[in-house]
């Protein structure tokens, strides 16, 4: 079964208690299971990951394109959290492994909100941008993952 990867930023560990006015009463835990569930249920073995580490979000999209180059996984959903403001370097490690299809993934809509969030480092790298539907939004994305990637 090939695999997808669910990657989240700093600070996405503690959804369900940071802003919930922003961000929802959804935990983590929550949304993994969820994102694993919905990935099976299309054909894939979905693996999580977050961290508040910007090297091992690094290594890890470096991990997905080799196992992509190997024919062992379809792509990543994305929520930088806020290194998508801030990071060249995940810039760089998305477009060093082009044959991975990245589709960025934000819960809230950052272009409603301050000026300092309408920037993404990350968009011009991505395959593809879902932003502003809740946590609703990473099954959202799973699901075009799969329906533009799939073989
Ligand atoms: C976020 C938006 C970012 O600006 C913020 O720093 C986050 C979460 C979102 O999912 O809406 O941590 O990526």
């Amino acid at each position: 079964m090939k695999k997808i990867l669910l990657l989240n930023g700093p600070n996405l560990n503690l959804l369900g208690t940071r802003e919930p006015e922003l961000y929802g009463h959804t935990t983590l835990a929550d949304v993994e299971a969820a994102f694993q569930h919905s990935a099976a249920r299309l054909g894939y073995a979905a693996e999580c990951l977050q961290s508040n580490w910007e090297g091992a979000l690094i290594d890890k999209l470096h991990e997905y394109g080799q196992l992509q180059r190997a024919g062992l996984a379809l792509g990543c959903v994305f929520n930088p959290g806020a290194y998508t403001h801030t990071s060249v370097a995940l810039h760089d490690a998305v477009k060093g492994v082009p044959q991975l299809p990245v589709i960025e993934c934000h819960i809230s809509n950052v272009h409603a909100r301050e000026p300092f969030r309408h920037h993404s480092y990350l968009s011009p790298a991505a395959a593809g941008i879902v932003i502003g539907f809740g946590v609703e939004g990473y099954q959202i994305a799973l699901e075009a993952l799969v329906r533009k990637f799939r073989a």
